[in-house]
C-alpha cells in the first residue's frame, strides 16, 4: 500500500477521553472556547461588535494591528482553493499520481509521523521541494532549484483536513495568522511545555486574524477540523481527503518592529522551540519552507480545474 493511496488511521484513541490534537473533554473545550473568547487582550483581531469587544482589542500592540490591517483584504481566489484541492486530492486507486502538495505530503511522512504534515509555502525565498514542481513534471525544467531558504518573514501554510502542528512557540517574533480558506482551531499556551496551562481554544475562519508577540500568545498549536475523509488523527495519520484550511503568517524579528526590544538572534524567525509530540521534550526547527509561492503559484495557474 503507498501512502499516496489512503489514510493511516493512528491507533484508536480513549473513548469519551482526550483526543488528539488538544488531549482534551468536550467538557474543557467548552470551557476553554468560553476562555479564549474572553481573553484580554482579544485573541482575535476583528472589527469589534460590542463594547467589551472593542476594550478587549484595545491592548493588541500597534505593530500587530499594522500587520492586521495590511492583511485584511487577503483572499484565496476561487480558482487557486480549486488548484490546491487538486494538488492535495488523496490517489482515487492504487498507483495513481498525486499532485504536487500530496506529493510533498508523503515525502514530509516519510520523515516525520509524531504529527499529520502540513505544508510551509514561502512567499518570499525558495522551499525545500520546489525542486518537486519540476521533477513530477508540473513545471518546465528551467531553473535549477537549491534548497530551501530559511526564516521567510511571510509564510503560507496548508493544513490538509485533520492534520496538526506540534505545540510550538514564536520566540521574540510580533506576528499574525490570518485564515484565508477552510477552519482552524489554534490552541494557545502559557509557555513551550507539554503540560503547560491552555489559554484559550478559538477557531477561525477565513478574513478572522489571530496574532503573537514576545509578551502575549507565543506558543500554540494549530488544527485544521475539517473532514479528513476517515480514520482518526494523531501520530502517523494521513487524511484521505483534499479538504483543507490555509492560513497567511507574518513573523517580524524584535528589531523589524516600531517597539525596541532584546535583539536576541537565538530568538528570531530563524527558528522557533517546539514540545516533541513522542518525547514531550523542548527540541528547535530551523523555519525552512516546503515550497515557495512564486512555484506554487505556477503550478496552479497550470493545472486544468475540470
Ligand atoms: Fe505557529
Amino acid at each position: 500500500m503507498s501512502l499516496a493511496d489512503t489514510q493511516t488511521p493512528a491507533d484508536p484513541p480513549e473513548s469519551d477521553g482526550p483526543k488528539y490534537p488538544f488531549h482534551i473533554t468536550r467538557e474543557e473545550e467548552r470551557r476553554l472556547r468560553l476562555q479564549g473568547a474572553k481573553a484580554a487582550p482579544s485573541l482575535v483581531i476583528g472589527q469589534a461588535s460590542s463594547f467589551d469587544e472593542y476594550a478587549r482589542q484595545l491592548m493588541i500592540p500597534p505593530a500587530v494591528m499594522d500587520l492586521a490591517r495590511k492583511a485584511e483584504n487577503l483572499r484565496l481566489s476561487a480558482w487557486e482553493v480549486e488548484a490546491m484541492r487538486k494538488h492535495l486530492a488523496p490517489a482515487t486507486a492504487p498507483g495513481d499520481k498525486v499532485g504536487l502538495l500530496r506529493e510533498i505530503l508523503v515525502e514530509k511522512y516519510k520523515h516525520d509521523q509524531t504529527h499529520p504534515p502540513y505544508i510551509r509555502v514561502a512567499c518570499t525565498g525558495r522551499g525545500d521541494f520546489d525542486y518537486l514542481a519540476t521533477q513530477s513534471g508540473h513545471l518546465d525544467p528551467d531553473e535549477h532549484h537549491p534548497k530551501g531558504d530559511i526564516g521567510s518573514p511571510v509564510v503560507l501554510e496548508i493544513w490538509p483536513a485533520q492534520h496538526y502542528s506540534p505545540i510550538h512557540s514564536h520566540g521574540q517574533t510580533t506576528g499574525i495568522v490570518f485564515c484565508l480558506a477552510g477552519q482552524l482551531d489554534v490552541m494557545v499556551y502559557e509557555h513551550l511545555d507539554w503540560n503547560a496551562p491552555k489559554q484559550g481554544l478559538l477557531t477561525l475562519t477565513p478574513g478572522q486574524c489571530a496574532w503573537l508577540s514576545r509578551d502575549n500568545y507565543a506558543v500554540h498549536r494549530v488544527y485544521c477540523p475539517m473532514d479528513g475523509g476517515g480514520g482518526t488523527t494523531g501520530p502517523g495519520y494521513m487524511n484521505a481527503s483534499s479538504d483543507f484550511g490555509a492560513s497567511f503568517h507574518v513573523y517580524l524579528n524584535p528589531g523589524e518592529t516600531a517597539v525596541e526590544s532584546s535583539d536576541s538572534a537565538s530568538h528570531s524567525r530563524d527558528a522557533f522551540n517546539y514540545i516533541g509530540e513522542d518525547d514531550k521534550r523542548q527540541h528547535s526547527f530551523a523555519t525552512e519552507s516546503d515550497l515557495s509561492w512564486s512555484v506554487l503559484r505556477r503550478v496552479l495557474a497550470g493545472t486544468p480545474l475540470t
